[in-house]
């Protein structure tokens, strides 16, 4: 299946089975906002209780907060966002869209891109096994064109985004030829920039409102409670502070589905350390996060650093964790080296210390500080498409079938268990119930007594749900259940009383944990 199908499917089953729905859809949508639905909201929290706990129960010198979304609006002036957060675009005088002038020149390199990733394809199945693709991409004279092509734009690119210059960002647009999408015309405006932050009044406007910001970051709130945390902690460096919350940005090129949304969640870490030792503990970090992605069990190979060559002046390193998602690998997760910059400018902005002082050295500093920080809603999106499968399954009649299934981990799978009742009748539904009543204080149950067991196993396969437990005509003899495993979808016969130790042991968090 084309990888657009792929995801097209994987859009429709986050939907279709209460995962994700557009917000507002009766309305006809809000674009790139979404609500998570029954199954959604599960998954969501799981996903945050696993970095939760990865960061603040597995690490005794890191503690959380939960700092308020609005802040004091010179905090977005002092970590240069009210300045420089900001998004090049161009609006096509036909359609009247608008496009991120960046993102234009991107796609264009990236067609070129495609291009020579055709030409290898081509030559690799007409050679077969003798193919060496190295050579053949220093050699062919149209791989050859098209790469000079996407080394002269990506010159000229790097160096107007680097100068902040629009109008060359324009001109590298019109000398491309790159036309609009939507009108096939090239009739552009200027470029100009856009600041990416929302903005609204805070008081009324009699009393002398004054504009605020919805939060475009959450690390922010981290970096103005550091002394509180760490005085009221009397916390010594190495320390970080942890937060999950919600972060807001105006994003014009909003698309695939959560991966890019104007409303969405951040899980930031702020690890604050001695001036001096911040490149060892960027490379910890790096090992660290990497650890907790590849734990979930996608393959070591889905997952790769793009360590960043040009650094925003306040970083001294800098890397993401991309993964293999159905449009390739993006990124998921940053980690920053950060410097002082932060700290420095709320001392310089607030006119108060932002310094540690340091009882081993006897000396006070502004510490420097490795930034971890992943969006809740891009793991959710790494999660459902890693797990999400079409798998065929062979029939003992010689004739196959498929199944929808999503493979997610069973401490994240929304709901651990399904009860059902072979037939609703001789007193089967009644065991089905007290088992869903004695287990739903330990684990999120649900009873499924509608259509044949085949359907409710497909029904729960597509949701996610690990474990499916089957009361039949022999549980009222030996109080036997059957066991069936969603991966394997094999079944074991065990006892109703031994349900609990077993699920326990399989859902828990700790054995996830256990493996960072
Ligand atoms: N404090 C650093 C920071 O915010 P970032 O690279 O802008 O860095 C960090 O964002 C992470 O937040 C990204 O790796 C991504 O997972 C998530 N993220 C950023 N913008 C997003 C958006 N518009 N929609 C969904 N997730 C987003």
């Amino acid at each position: 299946m084309a990888q657009e199908d792929v995801f097209k499917k994987l859009v429709a089953h986050c939907k279709e089975y209460g995962y994700v729905f557009p917000s507002s859809e009766i309305y006809d949508g809000l674009s790139a906002v979404y609500d998570y639905g029954q199954y959604g909201v599960e998954l969501k929290n799981n996903i945050k209780k696993y970095w939760w706990d990865s960061m603040v129960l597995l690490n005794e010198n890191i503690v959380g907060i939960d700092s308020a979304i609005f802040m004091h609006p010179t905090i977005w002036k002092a970590s240069g966002h009210v300045d420089a957060f900001n998004d090049p675009l161009i609006d096509n005088k036909d359609s009247k869209k608008r496009y991120r002038a960046d993102v234009l020149i991107e796609e264009h390199i990236a067609k070129f891109e495609d291009k020579i990733s055709k030409e290898v394809e081509k030559a690799r199945e007409r050679f077969g096994d003798a193919f060496d693709e190295n050579k053949f991409r220093a050699t062919n004279q149209r791989v050859l064109a098209n790469q000079q092509k996407i080394d002269e734009i990506n010159a000229r690119y790097s160096k107007a985004m680097n100068a902040t210059d629009l109008n060359e960002l324009r001109q590298i647009i019109l000398d491309n030829e790159i036309v609009c999408p939507i009108s096939g015309t090239r009739n552009w405006t200027e470029v100009r920039q856009f600041n990416l932050m929302f903005a609204t009044e805070m008081g009324s406007t009699s009393e002398g409102a004054s504009k605020v910001y919805l939060r475009p970051e959450t690390a922010q709130g981290i970096f103005v409670n550091f002394l509180n945390v760490q005085k009221t902690g009397r916390m010594k460096i190495p320390f970080g502070i942890a937060q999950i919350g919600k972060a807001f940005r105006n994003e014009i090129v909003a698309r695939q589905f959560i991966f890019r949304m104007r409303e969405f969640e951040q899980m930031e870490m702020q690890f604050f350390v001695q001036p001096g030792t911040e490149l060892d503990w960027f490379r910890h970090w790096k090992g660290v996060r990497m650890r907790w992605h590849t734990a979930l069990g996608y393959g070591d190979d889905n997952y790769r650093f793009h360590d960043h060559t040009k650094l925003a002046h306040y970083a001294n390193a800098a890397t993401d964790i991309e993964f293999r998602f159905p449009f390739g690998f993006k990124e998921v997760e940053g980690i920053h080296s950060r410097t002082d910059f932060d700290l420095k400018q709320h001392q310089n902005y607030s006119g108060k210390k932002m310094q540690y002082f340091d009882p081993e050295k006897g000396e006070s500093y502004i510490p420097y500080v490795i930034e971890t920080s992943i969006g809740v809603d891009r793991m959710f999106l790494h999660i459902v498409s890693a797990a999400l499968r079409e798998e065929e399954l062979k029939k003992e009649d010689g004739t196959s079938d498929t199944r929808t299934v999503m493979r997610l981990p069973s401490f994240l799978a929304p709901v651990k268990l399904a009860v059902m009742p072979l037939i609703k009748k001789d007193g089967l539904p009644e065991i089905a119930e007290k088992i869903v009543h004695d287990l739903r204080f330990d684990f999120n149950c649900q009873y499924d007594d509608k259509d044949s067991i085949g359907r409710r196993y497909r029904r729960q396969d597509a949701i996610g749900t690990p474990y499916c437990i089957t009361i039949d005509h022999q549980t009222l003899d030996d109080s036997s259940v059957t066991i069936r495993y969603r991966d394997s979808m094999e079944q074991e016969r065990v006892k109703i009383s031994q349900l609990k130790d077993i699920i326990a042991e399989k859902v828990s968090i700790a054995s996830l944990l256990k493996k960072l």
